[in-house]
């Protein structure tokens, strides 16, 4: 049977206790599986007759009845050799885990389906979370269909209008705060704390990080083995932490033998966890104004910093930040050599490798997953500012010939498209 761990002084609780931070220490709580149980079910369960999807992993999951499975068939989603872009970079085996094909378009569908699934084990009948909008975006469709009410804090003005348009579809009561991510958060928890038939679905919850973690399985399944390392962007530091644990926990009942390192890639104007890992520190100094053109994670006081930071330095990985600049590049570079179209966060990996690669922080010859959060999609309003109008002109065709340019090649108009 599993329970909650305080991941600070190893205070345990019940997984049916409706709890975020432990009793004792105030410290966040982790799942612990029972792996030996897990070990048993899956040599019994047949795994090959159920496709690829979060649930697929269900013996390593804590949701008690399968009649309380919430589900929009989630996970499942393509890891993409990506030669060309490997070819840009200076990589031989690089690979995009791309999330944005989950339901909601980001990896946020598999932690909400194990979440919303416990809420329901739960009794609970409202959700709540606050949000740079992906979190939002996919509560508010999980919360639509398990029929609960769902209310979602965004920091004013600052998430992608997909996004935004998402939690409003899906019937969210929508606040948004005059103040960051880190703002609405603390909101959020002042929220339950005077409302404790509300329950939340921030990735605090260690039952979201439990369904995030079998991102690591399926990588690990659609490799035929670890990658060597994983590159991941961090904002509230949950996510890393997730295929971390979900690593380890193949390790533990035997299904594989290494393990990546789990690179943390943050932007630069929001980056308090590669601060701390650049002083080798174990505590982060949160920034009191982040600042990135990734709103998604425009984040300055990440709750599971310690989770990400203990991931980084038990797999001996590294964290790095990136510039606004070299994401937009990056974004640009993925969406035209490879035909994945992630949103600003989730280029962030990529952005990162060319220093990675220089830094001798990973080997040309080594595989590389990068994983691709979430979906361009949410946050088309970057596409439309960076590259500007398109132009119109008069449905003659000497005109548009003219303007196509015909004959320059696509690969130089790629490089200076505004100019023809
Ligand atoms: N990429 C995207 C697209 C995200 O939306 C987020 C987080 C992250 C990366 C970072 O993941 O927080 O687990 O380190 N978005 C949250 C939200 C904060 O509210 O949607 P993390």
């Amino acid at each position: 049977m599993a329970h909650l761990k305080c991941i600070e002084c190893d205070g345990t609780y019940g997984v049916n206790e409706i709890i975020y931070k432990c009793g004792n220490c105030g410290g966040i709580l982790e799942v612990v599986t029972d792996l030996e149980e897990v070990h048993k079910k899956i040599s019994v369960n047949k795994w090959s007759d159920t496709s690829l999807s979060v649930w697929r992993y269900a013996d390593f999951l804590p949701v008690n009845d399968r009649v309380n499975i919430v589900t929009l068939n989630e996970g499942g989603t393509g890891l993409h050799r990506c030669k060309r872009l490997a070819e840009k970079i200076g990589l031989k085996k690089l690979f995009i885990k791309f999330e944005g094909e989950n339901p909601t378009g980001s990896f946020k569908d598999r932690g909400m389906t194990v979440g919303i699934s416990k809420a329901r084990e739960l009794g609970v009948s409202t959700v709540i979370c606050a949000s740079t909008g992906n979190t939002s975006a996919s509560l508010a469709a999980y919360a639509a269909k398990a029929g609960m009410q769902c209310i979602v804090l965004v920091p004013a003005g600052k998430i992608g209008v997909g996004k935004l348009a998402q939690a409003m579809a899906h019937g969210a009561r929508l606040v948004q705060v005059k103040g960051n991510f880190d703002d609405s958060l603390d909101m959020v928890f002042k929220i339950c704390e005077r409302n404790n038939q509300i329950y939340l679905l921030n990735s605090i919850n260690p039952f979201r990080i439990e369904g995030q973690k079998t991102i690591a399985f399926e990588v690990t399944e659609q490799l035929g083995i670890s990658p060597d390392c994983m590159v991941m962007p961090v904002g509230n530091a949950g996510n890393i932490s997730a295929a971390w644990k979900g690593f380890n926990e193949f390790e533990a009942v035997g299904l594989i033998k290494t393990k990546p390192r789990m690179i943390g890639i943050q932007a630069e104007g929001a980056s308090p966890i590669v601060n701390a890992y650049r002083k080798k520190q174990r505590t982060i100094e949160p920034i009191l104004s982040p600042e990135t053109v990734a709103t998604a994670i425009r984040i300055g006081n990440p709750v599971s910093w310690m989770k990400a930071l203990n991931s980084i330095y038990d797999s001996k990985g590294h964290a790095e930040t990136v510039s606004d600049q070299e994401i937009l590049d990056a974004q640009r570079l993925l969406a035209q050599t490879e035909g994945i179209f992630a949103e600003p966060a989730s280029a962030t990996p990529i952005a990162s490798l060319r220093n990675l690669l220089d830094q001798g922080e990973i080997e040309k010859t080594d595989s590389v997953v990068c994983v691709a959060t979430g979906h361009g999609l949410k946050d088309a309003d970057v596409i439309t500012r960076i590259f500007g109008k398109p132009i119109e002109i008069e449905a003659d065709i000497d005109a548009i010939e003219k303007s196509l340019n015909l004959l320059v090649k696509y690969d130089k108009w790629l490089e200076d498209p505004v100019s023809i």
